[in-house]
């Protein structure tokens, strides 16, 4: 047996702060506020569904997640955040057309009190937007003020216990690592200097480590994914993670190609297109977002199918990802796949997938699942980057000297185990031959 880590009880409110409320934001928020309706039910969510199995499977031990480690209810949450649109969350969840207008009339209520404050918005980074509900400042350092002004107000407004910020905002342009985000003092330099590559986002993120508050990154931005940010997270004992939710065609990319790997069928190409008409997919038509975007959708493959050590069977794959912005399909996004894969003496045989998903839908049971957990790591006292909740992201996080783990069901043992060793129960390696001694 492990010993358990000392987990704080999950006592009080807890504040969840989301920059950007479009469709995945305001898909989460009414969707918790239907299931505490009973109006509907969390599918797609493990802390709300899925049970762990505990011990030997003699044993017959499987509670629910939630029943299992102390995790924050859905009526313990509070929500705020920060959208360039003045758009309060019920305005915004009908403008995003996610779900019906029936269900959103019977949370008028809720959803209208929810109204976001300015955003800290910069057109440089999303050239695709243009918003009248921006703060203004003078500098950088300003505008991370502000955003600790606002946390503040509603800590206070609010009485909330913990808060969680985790960023479902428009995916930036393509940004690099820098000498700006090399350190907390080069980072401190450079909001006082305006430097081109401190990004919107990570103004917020900043603020937000400041605050002592964990931070999740749900778009492929680089935000949180440099020294600069790790250190201080590190330093404040702040959990922090991301990039990019793994919804549609990713999810079945990294549920596919680990299944190819284990059977050792050779892969020569991959071609994945989208058609998508939300805002986010108008926010992608422009090349310098879908360029961050492609990068976090092309590392998958690489490091699934591990070409170094397999050169025979993935070193000449052609992987080749598109997002086409066509309006009339809005948040049901179609994702087609043409893998060529061969086998047995190279013969080649062909798979076809048409995922014909709702974006939204799948994304939004992650953020309920990043907040809690990202919330239980903190109580737990977890800092720095949270490798265990790698399922939930396209392009995970990881310490610079590992490459990051992509396998859904490698993700998903690592989550669990995760929770086994919190809670001190033995971690479950599947070797199982004590049943045969
Ligand atoms: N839906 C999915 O399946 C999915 C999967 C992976 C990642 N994502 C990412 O999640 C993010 C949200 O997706 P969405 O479909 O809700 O998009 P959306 O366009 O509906 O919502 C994004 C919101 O962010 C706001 N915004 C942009 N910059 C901001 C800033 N600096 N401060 C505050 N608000 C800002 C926009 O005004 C918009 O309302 C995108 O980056 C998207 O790429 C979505």
């Amino acid at each position: 047996m492990n010993k358990p880590s000392e987990i704080a009880p999950a006592t009080g409110k807890l504040g969840v702060l989301i920059p950007g409320m479009g469709a995945v934001a305001t898909t989460f928020i009414a969707g918790v506020e239907a299931i505490k309706a009973g109006l509907g039910q969390p599918y797609g969510s493990l802390t709300q569904m899925a049970a762990i199995r505990l011990g030997k499977r003699t044993e017959n031990r499987s509670p629910r997640i939630k029943d299992f480690v102390p995790l924050a209810g859905l009526e313990d949450l509070v929500f705020g955040g920060w959208d360039v649109f003045p758009d309060d969350a019920y305005a915004a969840a009908v403008h995003a057309g996610v779900l019906d207008n029936s269900t959103l009339d019977a949370l008028k209520e809720p959803l209208e009190a929810i109204k976001p404050w300015k955003a800290a918005f910069d057109r440089d980074y999303v050239r695709r937007l243009d918003g009248p509900h921006v703060k203004e400042a003078k500098s950088k350092r300003e505008l991370v003020q502000q955003i600790r002004a606002d946390i503040q107000r509603f800590r206070a407004d609010t009485g909330v216990d913990r808060m969680v910020m985790i960023w479902c905002g428009s995916t930036e342009i393509f940004l690099q690592p820098t000498a700006v985000h090399a350190s907390i003092e080069a980072f401190e330099r450079g909001l006082d200097a305006n430097d081109p590559g401190i990004a919107p986002s990570m103004l917020y993120a900043w603020a937000a480590l400041q605050e002592g508050i964990p931070f999740m990154n749900g778009a492929p931005n680089l935000t949180v994914d440099v020294p600069a940010m790790v250190e201080l997270a590190t330093e404040r004992n702040v959990p922090v993670g991301g990039k990019d939710f793994k919804t549609g065609q990713t999810l079945m990319k990294t549920i596919l190609a680990p299944g190819f790997k284990a059977r050792m069928l050779g892969v020569k190409g991959w071609f994945s297109t989208n058609i998508l008409g939300n805002r986010d997919g108008e926010v992608l038509d422009d090349p310098y977002s879908f360029k961050t975007k492609e990068e976090s959708k092309l590392s998958v493959l690489e490091c699934i199918l591990q070409p170094h050590l397999y050169p025979e069977l993935y070193e000449k794959l052609y992987h080749k990802v598109r997002i086409n912005y066509y309006p009339p399909r809005r948040d049901e996004k179609e994702g087609w796949d043409n893998i060529d894969i061969f086998g047995w003496l190279g013969y080649p045989m062909q798979i076809k997938v048409d995922f014909l998903c709702r974006d939204s839908i799948l994304a939004a049971p992650l953020v309920l699942d990043l907040v809690l957990f990202t919330d239980l790591a903190q109580r737990s006292g977890r800092r720095g980057i949270q490798e265990w909740l790698s399922f939930y992201f396209k392009s995970p996080m990881a310490a610079p000297e590992l490459y990051p783990e992509h396998d859904l069901f490698i993700q998903l043992m690592k989550l669990k185990n995760t929770l086994r060793f919190m809670q001190g129960e033995d971690l479950i390696t599947h070797l199982g031959h004590e049943y045969y001694d």
